[in-house]
């Protein structure tokens, strides 16, 4: 039998989200800071993880049936994937920004579709300044935009990981009025389809 493989960029520390998958998945968590995967083993062992950089995915092609982002910072937010109000974060977008990633004007699209299988899925959860109209259009040579749907705060709060926790306290602390009315939107999880056939 086959066992579903989903392939978690920028897993971090792992988040709640892991706990819903059935036995039979592999989950492997690619992340870019080796001190968050230490953390990953230590709390979720079911997860391989793998340090490496979405830019270079160590997988073959078609070996993935699902690519997911949860929550995804400047950085993994290259063109094409770019997100949100650069001055809400602005320690992120610009102290973090790797001069590598400008050099994937579409964004890293065309290496998720190499590892996903044909018609895998790729699902992005972005956080409330996410640029839809942005992701859409850099992805759609490669994928096809299934759903676009909100997750609410509550829901946000009850996954309960340290980036969660973290964006839910600069939205009580931090954030201008602007920045909260847009927040109480919630999330933005965006399903995808890639377009490459067998
Ligand atoms: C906001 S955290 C989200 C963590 C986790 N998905 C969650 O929901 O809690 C973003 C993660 O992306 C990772 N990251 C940033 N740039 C990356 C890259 N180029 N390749 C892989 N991971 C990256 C960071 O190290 C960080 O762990």
């Amino acid at each position: 039998m086959h066992n579903e493989r989903i392939l978690d960029i920028g897993t971090g520390e792992g988040g709640r989200y892991i706990e819903g998958d059935n036995p039979s998945v592999i989950r492997i968590g690619l992340d870019i800071e080796g001190w968050r995967l230490h953390f990953l083993k230590k709390y979720w062992v079911q997860v391989l993880p793998v340090l490496a950089s979405a830019q270079n995915i160590p997988f073959s092609e078609n070996s993935m049936d699902m690519i997911e982002i949860v929550l995804p910072t400047g950085r993994l937010l290259v063109p094409g994937l770019q997100n949100h109000y650069p001055n809400h974060y602005p320690g992120v977008d610009k102290e973090f920004a790797s001069p590598n990633d400008f050099s994937c004007p579409n964004g890293w699209y065309s290496e998720f579709a190499r590892v996903l299988k044909p018609g895998g899925d790729l699902l992005i959860v972005g956080d409330p300044f996410i640029d839809l109209s942005s992701v859409i259009n850099h992805s759609s040579n490669i994928f096809k935009t299934v759903s676009a749907n909100n997750i609410s705060i509550e829901e946000l709060a009850s996954y309960d990981t340290e980036s969660t926790m973290n964006l839910l306290r600069k939205y009580m602390e931090e954030f201008d009025d602007v920045a909260r009315e847009e927040f109480k939107k919630g999330l933005t999880q965006i399903r995808m389809k890639s377009k490459k056939l067998l």
